[in-house]
Protein backbone atom coordinates (compact mmCIF):
# COMPACT_ATOMS: atom_id res chain seq x y z
CA UNK A 1 0.00 0.00 0.00
CA UNK A 2 1.08 3.28 -0.45
CA UNK A 3 1.16 5.13 2.82
CA UNK A 4 0.96 8.85 3.32
CA UNK A 5 1.45 10.75 6.05
CA UNK A 6 -2.23 11.87 8.09
CA UNK A 7 -3.92 15.05 7.33
CA UNK A 8 -5.73 16.29 10.11
CA UNK A 9 -7.39 17.91 7.62
CA UNK A 10 -8.93 14.63 6.16
CA UNK A 11 -11.63 14.49 8.11
CA UNK A 12 -13.55 16.74 10.00
CA UNK A 13 -16.23 15.92 12.66
CA UNK A 14 -18.49 19.07 12.08
CA UNK A 15 -19.36 17.27 8.34
CA UNK A 16 -20.32 14.00 9.38
CA UNK A 17 -23.36 12.21 9.38
CA UNK A 18 -23.29 11.24 13.16
CA UNK A 19 -24.39 7.91 14.28
CA UNK A 20 -27.46 8.81 16.06
CA UNK A 21 -28.88 10.19 12.44
CA UNK A 22 -27.39 6.83 11.13
CA UNK A 23 -29.40 4.63 13.42
CA UNK A 24 -33.14 7.06 13.42
CA UNK A 25 -32.85 6.31 9.85
CA UNK A 26 -32.48 2.78 10.12
CA UNK A 27 -35.47 2.62 12.90
CA UNK A 28 -37.04 4.95 9.78
CA UNK A 29 -36.99 2.41 7.31
CA UNK A 30 -37.23 -0.61 10.26
CA UNK A 31 -40.87 0.91 11.21
CA UNK A 32 -42.13 1.81 7.76
CA UNK A 33 -41.55 -1.50 6.73
CA UNK A 34 -43.43 -3.03 9.43
CA UNK A 35 -46.10 -0.51 9.46
CA UNK A 36 -46.30 -1.23 5.54
CA UNK A 37 -45.16 2.00 3.86
CA UNK A 38 -42.71 0.14 2.67
CA UNK A 39 -42.72 1.21 -1.01
CA UNK A 40 -43.26 4.81 0.04
CA UNK A 41 -40.06 4.66 2.58
CA UNK A 42 -36.79 4.87 -0.04
CA UNK A 43 -37.46 8.48 -1.26
CA UNK A 44 -39.42 9.94 1.66
CA UNK A 45 -36.06 8.78 4.03
CA UNK A 46 -33.97 10.32 1.51
CA UNK A 47 -35.19 13.57 1.55
CA UNK A 48 -35.72 13.50 5.30
CA UNK A 49 -31.75 12.79 5.77
CA UNK A 50 -30.51 14.27 2.41
CA UNK A 51 -28.37 17.00 4.39
CA UNK A 52 -26.90 14.57 6.82
CA UNK A 53 -25.50 12.54 4.07
CA UNK A 54 -23.76 15.46 2.55
CA UNK A 55 -20.75 15.11 0.13
CA UNK A 56 -22.09 12.21 -2.03
CA UNK A 57 -24.02 13.03 -4.84
CA UNK A 58 -25.30 9.60 -5.71
CA UNK A 59 -29.13 10.75 -7.42
CA UNK A 60 -31.72 8.17 -7.47
CA UNK A 61 -30.82 4.66 -6.08
CA UNK A 62 -31.20 1.75 -8.53
CA UNK A 63 -34.95 0.60 -8.64
CA UNK A 64 -33.51 -2.98 -7.40
CA UNK A 65 -32.46 -1.46 -4.41
CA UNK A 66 -35.50 0.50 -3.89
CA UNK A 67 -37.40 -2.52 -3.99
CA UNK A 68 -35.34 -4.82 -1.70
CA UNK A 69 -34.48 -2.36 0.95
CA UNK A 70 -38.28 -2.72 2.68
CA UNK A 71 -37.62 -6.19 3.50
CA UNK A 72 -34.03 -5.21 4.86
CA UNK A 73 -33.47 -7.81 8.08
CA UNK A 74 -31.73 -5.32 10.25
CA UNK A 75 -29.32 -6.15 12.90
CA UNK A 76 -30.35 -5.93 16.24
CA UNK A 77 -27.21 -4.15 18.22
CA UNK A 78 -24.19 -2.03 17.01
CA UNK A 79 -20.47 -3.19 17.94
CA UNK A 80 -20.28 -3.38 21.05
CA UNK A 81 -19.10 -0.09 22.74
CA UNK A 82 -17.75 0.92 19.28
CA UNK A 83 -19.38 4.30 17.89
CA UNK A 84 -20.60 3.38 13.67
CA UNK A 85 -17.65 5.52 11.95
CA UNK A 86 -19.36 8.79 10.11
CA UNK A 87 -20.74 8.61 6.83
CA UNK A 88 -18.27 11.44 5.66
CA UNK A 89 -15.45 9.62 6.86
CA UNK A 90 -16.81 5.91 5.22
CA UNK A 91 -16.93 7.83 1.84
CA UNK A 92 -14.33 10.28 1.96
CA UNK A 93 -11.24 8.63 3.12
CA UNK A 94 -10.77 5.70 0.85
CA UNK A 95 -9.00 3.29 -0.59
CA UNK A 96 -9.58 2.55 -4.68
CA UNK A 97 -6.46 3.17 -6.92
CA UNK A 98 -8.81 2.54 -9.89
CA UNK A 99 -9.24 6.44 -9.42
CA UNK A 100 -6.35 7.30 -7.78
CA UNK A 101 -4.09 7.04 -4.88
CA UNK A 102 -4.81 9.37 -2.69
CA UNK A 103 -7.44 8.82 0.60
CA UNK A 104 -9.84 11.77 -1.00
CA UNK A 105 -9.06 10.71 -4.99
CA UNK A 106 -11.89 8.15 -5.16
CA UNK A 107 -14.14 10.35 -3.53
CA UNK A 108 -13.49 13.12 -6.69
CA UNK A 109 -13.31 10.58 -9.13
CA UNK A 110 -15.41 7.49 -8.97
CA UNK A 111 -18.68 9.74 -9.54
CA UNK A 112 -19.11 9.33 -12.94
CA UNK A 113 -18.21 5.40 -13.00
CA UNK A 114 -21.84 3.76 -15.08
CA UNK A 115 -23.15 1.28 -12.50
CA UNK A 116 -26.25 1.24 -14.17
CA UNK A 117 -26.37 -1.81 -16.50
CA UNK A 118 -23.99 -3.79 -14.54
CA UNK A 119 -23.13 -7.77 -15.01
CA UNK A 120 -21.55 -10.48 -13.06
CA UNK A 121 -19.85 -13.36 -14.58
CA UNK A 122 -20.31 -16.46 -12.30
CA UNK A 123 -17.46 -19.09 -13.89
CA UNK A 124 -15.26 -21.53 -13.65
CA UNK A 125 -15.88 -24.84 -11.67
CA UNK A 126 -19.59 -24.29 -11.09
CA UNK A 127 -22.73 -26.39 -11.96
CA UNK A 128 -24.16 -23.24 -13.10
CA UNK A 129 -22.16 -20.97 -14.99
CA UNK A 130 -23.48 -17.63 -16.74
CA UNK A 131 -23.91 -14.25 -17.14
CA UNK A 132 -26.11 -11.81 -14.86
CA UNK A 133 -27.62 -8.61 -14.69
CA UNK A 134 -27.10 -7.17 -11.86
CA UNK A 135 -31.02 -7.08 -10.90
CA UNK A 136 -31.20 -10.63 -11.43
CA UNK A 137 -28.27 -11.43 -9.38
CA UNK A 138 -29.01 -9.98 -6.24
CA UNK A 139 -33.03 -11.01 -6.59
CA UNK A 140 -32.87 -14.36 -4.42
CA UNK A 141 -31.48 -12.36 -1.55
CA UNK A 142 -32.97 -10.62 1.23
CA UNK A 143 -30.40 -7.45 2.25
CA UNK A 144 -29.16 -7.99 5.38
CA UNK A 145 -27.35 -4.86 7.95
CA UNK A 146 -24.32 -5.90 8.76
CA UNK A 147 -22.19 -3.57 11.62
CA UNK A 148 -18.75 -4.39 10.74
CA UNK A 149 -15.07 -3.06 11.63
CA UNK A 150 -13.01 -2.27 8.53
CA UNK A 151 -9.32 -2.87 9.74
CA UNK A 152 -6.84 -1.45 6.78
CA UNK A 153 -3.33 -3.08 6.73
CA UNK A 154 -2.34 0.50 6.41
CA UNK A 155 -3.36 0.28 10.38
CA UNK A 156 -6.25 2.46 10.21
CA UNK A 157 -10.15 0.99 10.84
CA UNK A 158 -13.66 2.46 10.53
CA UNK A 159 -17.06 0.39 11.89
CA UNK A 160 -19.51 0.70 9.14
CA UNK A 161 -22.75 -0.40 8.67
CA UNK A 162 -23.18 -2.94 5.43
CA UNK A 163 -26.29 -4.02 3.40
CA UNK A 164 -25.45 -6.94 1.82
CA UNK A 165 -26.01 -10.86 1.50
CA UNK A 166 -24.11 -13.91 2.79
CA UNK A 167 -21.79 -15.07 0.15
CA UNK A 168 -21.93 -18.57 0.74
CA UNK A 169 -26.25 -18.17 -0.37
CA UNK A 170 -24.44 -17.34 -3.98
CA UNK A 171 -22.26 -20.00 -3.86
CA UNK A 172 -24.83 -22.63 -2.99
CA UNK A 173 -27.09 -21.24 -5.80
CA UNK A 174 -24.41 -22.04 -8.22
CA UNK A 175 -23.29 -25.55 -7.48
CA UNK A 176 -19.54 -25.35 -7.17
CA UNK A 177 -17.71 -28.64 -8.37
CA UNK A 178 -15.90 -31.36 -6.96
CA UNK A 179 -12.69 -29.40 -7.96
CA UNK A 180 -13.91 -25.91 -6.54
CA UNK A 181 -10.84 -25.21 -3.94
CA UNK A 182 -10.89 -21.04 -4.43
CA UNK A 183 -12.94 -18.18 -5.36
CA UNK A 184 -11.12 -15.37 -7.33
CA UNK A 185 -13.07 -11.96 -7.69
CA UNK A 186 -12.24 -9.66 -10.10
CA UNK A 187 -12.93 -5.99 -10.61
CA UNK A 188 -14.09 -4.01 -13.81
CA UNK A 189 -11.08 -3.12 -16.29
CA UNK A 190 -12.48 -0.12 -17.84
CA UNK A 191 -9.43 2.36 -18.20
CA UNK A 192 -11.43 4.67 -19.78
CA UNK A 193 -14.00 5.09 -16.56
CA UNK A 194 -10.84 4.70 -14.38
CA UNK A 195 -8.52 7.18 -14.70
CA UNK A 196 -6.01 5.23 -12.44
CA UNK A 197 -5.76 2.35 -15.02
CA UNK A 198 -4.23 4.54 -17.75
CA UNK A 199 -2.05 6.50 -15.13
CA UNK A 200 1.71 5.73 -15.53
CA UNK A 201 1.07 4.20 -11.79
CA UNK A 202 1.62 0.77 -13.15
CA UNK A 203 2.35 -0.95 -10.16
CA UNK A 204 -1.24 -3.04 -10.41
CA UNK A 205 -1.17 -5.14 -13.39
CA UNK A 206 -5.28 -4.44 -14.01
CA UNK A 207 -7.94 -5.55 -12.98
CA UNK A 208 -7.47 -5.83 -9.43
CA UNK A 209 -7.75 -9.04 -8.22
CA UNK A 210 -8.87 -11.10 -4.75
CA UNK A 211 -9.51 -14.52 -3.99
CA UNK A 212 -10.78 -16.56 -0.57
CA UNK A 213 -9.67 -20.23 0.04
CA UNK A 214 -13.45 -22.29 -0.46
CA UNK A 215 -14.35 -22.73 3.12
CA UNK A 216 -13.32 -18.99 3.72
CA UNK A 217 -16.03 -17.92 1.23
CA UNK A 218 -18.52 -19.99 2.72
CA UNK A 219 -18.01 -18.38 6.13
CA UNK A 220 -21.38 -17.01 7.04
CA UNK A 221 -19.36 -13.77 8.01
CA UNK A 222 -17.92 -13.37 4.79
CA UNK A 223 -20.77 -10.80 2.36
CA UNK A 224 -21.37 -9.19 -0.82
CA UNK A 225 -22.25 -5.62 -0.06
CA UNK A 226 -24.68 -3.52 -2.57
CA UNK A 227 -25.26 -0.62 0.52
CA UNK A 228 -24.31 0.60 3.33
CA UNK A 229 -25.69 3.17 6.18
CA UNK A 230 -29.28 2.44 4.74
CA UNK A 231 -28.25 3.61 0.96
CA UNK A 232 -26.77 1.86 -2.31
CA UNK A 233 -23.32 1.69 -2.07
CA UNK A 234 -21.44 5.23 -3.21
CA UNK A 235 -18.99 4.65 -6.00
CA UNK A 236 -16.08 4.89 -4.34
CA UNK A 237 -16.73 2.32 -1.99
CA UNK A 238 -17.59 0.16 -4.63
CA UNK A 239 -20.47 -0.07 -6.03
CA UNK A 240 -22.19 -1.52 -7.05
CA UNK A 241 -21.47 -4.78 -5.66
CA UNK A 242 -18.09 -5.25 -3.30
CA UNK A 243 -16.73 -8.32 -0.95
CA UNK A 244 -16.59 -8.03 2.90
CA UNK A 245 -14.33 -10.36 4.61
CA UNK A 246 -14.26 -8.62 7.91
CA UNK A 247 -11.75 -10.49 9.29
CA UNK A 248 -8.97 -9.87 6.90
CA UNK A 249 -7.55 -6.47 6.13
CA UNK A 250 -9.70 -4.13 3.78
CA UNK A 251 -7.47 -5.05 0.96
CA UNK A 252 -9.39 -8.17 0.43
CA UNK A 253 -12.46 -6.53 -0.02
CA UNK A 254 -12.29 -6.19 -3.90
CA UNK A 255 -14.47 -3.46 -5.37
CA UNK A 256 -17.17 -2.91 -7.88
CA UNK A 257 -16.77 -6.82 -9.25
CA UNK A 258 -17.54 -7.73 -12.24
CA UNK A 259 -16.72 -11.41 -12.00
CA UNK A 260 -16.61 -14.41 -9.90
CA UNK A 261 -14.59 -17.44 -10.47
CA UNK A 262 -14.55 -20.82 -8.46
CA UNK A 263 -10.83 -22.15 -9.41
CA UNK A 264 -9.11 -25.45 -8.46
CA UNK A 265 -5.27 -23.35 -7.87
CA UNK A 266 -5.32 -20.77 -5.45
CA UNK A 267 -5.31 -17.21 -7.31
CA UNK A 268 -2.40 -14.67 -7.41
CA UNK A 269 -4.25 -11.58 -6.24
CA UNK A 270 -3.29 -8.32 -6.80
CA UNK A 271 -0.97 -7.22 -3.80
CA UNK A 272 0.33 -10.58 -3.46
CA UNK A 273 1.77 -10.39 -6.90
CA UNK A 274 3.30 -6.76 -6.33
CA UNK A 275 4.79 -7.27 -2.58
CA UNK A 276 4.51 -11.06 -1.84
CA UNK A 277 6.96 -10.30 1.27
CA UNK A 278 4.18 -7.96 2.59
CA UNK A 279 0.97 -9.37 1.73
CA UNK A 280 -0.27 -12.68 1.71
CA UNK A 281 -2.99 -14.64 -0.01
CA UNK A 282 -4.77 -14.91 3.77
CA UNK A 283 -4.13 -11.69 5.37
CA UNK A 284 -5.64 -11.82 8.19
CA UNK A 285 -6.14 -9.40 10.72
CA UNK A 286 -3.28 -10.16 13.25
CA UNK A 287 -1.67 -7.94 15.90
CA UNK A 288 1.20 -10.29 16.28
CA UNK A 289 2.82 -10.49 12.70
CA UNK A 290 3.89 -6.86 11.85
CA UNK A 291 3.97 -5.56 7.99
CA UNK A 292 7.90 -5.80 6.86
CA UNK A 293 7.70 -2.05 7.56
CA UNK A 294 5.40 -0.80 10.91
CA UNK A 295 3.64 -2.46 13.76
CA UNK A 296 0.41 -3.78 13.22
CA UNK A 297 -0.24 -3.99 16.98
CA UNK A 298 -2.36 -0.99 16.93
CA UNK A 299 -4.84 1.19 14.52
CA UNK A 300 -6.47 4.40 14.36
CA UNK A 301 -10.11 4.30 14.42
CA UNK A 302 -11.52 7.27 11.96
CA UNK A 303 -11.88 10.17 12.74
CA UNK A 304 -9.08 10.70 14.27
CA UNK A 305 -6.94 13.86 14.42
CA UNK A 306 -3.33 14.84 15.61
CA UNK A 307 -5.12 15.63 19.02
CA UNK A 308 -7.20 12.86 18.85
CA UNK A 309 -5.85 10.33 17.86
CA UNK A 310 -7.80 7.63 18.89
CA UNK A 311 -5.58 4.66 18.92
CA UNK A 312 -6.78 1.23 20.22
CA UNK A 313 -5.39 -2.27 20.31
CA UNK A 314 -5.89 -4.38 17.26
CA UNK A 315 -7.64 -7.41 18.01
CA UNK A 316 -6.88 -10.91 16.18
CA UNK A 317 -9.17 -11.32 13.19
CA UNK A 318 -10.09 -8.16 13.79
CA UNK A 319 -12.11 -9.15 16.59
CA UNK A 320 -13.81 -12.24 15.09
CA UNK A 321 -11.73 -15.14 16.44
CA UNK A 322 -14.34 -17.00 17.92
CA UNK A 323 -15.71 -17.19 14.70
CA UNK A 324 -13.24 -17.85 12.00
CA UNK A 325 -10.34 -18.78 14.47
CA UNK A 326 -10.83 -23.05 13.55
CA UNK A 327 -10.52 -22.01 9.86
CA UNK A 328 -7.24 -21.49 10.40
CA UNK A 329 -6.31 -24.68 13.00
CA UNK A 330 -2.80 -25.61 12.96
CA UNK A 331 -1.94 -23.16 10.32
CA UNK A 332 1.50 -21.21 11.27
CA UNK A 333 -0.18 -17.48 10.84
CA UNK A 334 3.99 -16.29 10.73
CA UNK A 335 3.63 -17.87 7.53
CA UNK A 336 0.44 -17.81 5.99
CA UNK A 337 -0.17 -14.37 6.71
N1 LIG B 1 -10.78 -2.80 -4.66
C1 LIG B 1 -10.32 -2.31 -5.82
N2 LIG B 1 -10.87 -2.74 -6.97
N3 LIG B 1 -9.30 -1.41 -5.88
C2 LIG B 1 -8.67 -0.99 -4.74
O1 LIG B 1 -7.73 -0.18 -4.81
N4 LIG B 1 -8.54 -1.13 -2.29
C3 LIG B 1 -8.71 -2.07 -1.16
C4 LIG B 1 -10.16 -2.53 -1.01
N5 LIG B 1 -10.73 -2.86 -2.29
C5 LIG B 1 -9.13 -1.50 -3.47
C6 LIG B 1 -10.23 -2.39 -3.48
C7 LIG B 1 -8.23 -1.52 0.11
S1 LIG B 1 -6.55 -1.39 0.25
C8 LIG B 1 -9.06 -1.23 1.12
S2 LIG B 1 -8.45 -0.82 2.66
C9 LIG B 1 -10.51 -1.20 0.95
O2 LIG B 1 -10.90 -1.49 -0.38
C10 LIG B 1 -11.04 0.18 1.32
O3 LIG B 1 -12.42 0.23 1.27
P1 LIG B 1 -13.16 1.62 1.52
O4 LIG B 1 -12.56 2.64 0.63
O5 LIG B 1 -14.61 1.39 1.27
O6 LIG B 1 -12.90 1.96 2.99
Amino acid sequence: MIIKSFKPSDCRESEVTDESAYLSRRRLLGAAAAGGLAAAVPGWARAEDASRYDGVEQGQPPAWFSSKLPSTKWQAATVKGESITPWRDATHYNNFYEFGTDKGDPAQNAGALKTEPWSVVVDGEVGKPGKYALEDFIKPYQLQERIYRLRCVEAWSMVIPWLGFPLSDLLKQVEPTSKARYVRFETLLDPQQMPGQRSSFALIDWPYVEGLRLDEAMHPLAILAVGMYGRELPNQNGAPLRLIVPWKYGFKGVKSIVRISLVEKQPETTWQRIAPGEYGFFANVNPNVDHPRWSQARERRLPSSLFSPNVRQTLMFNGYADEVASLYSGMDLRVNY
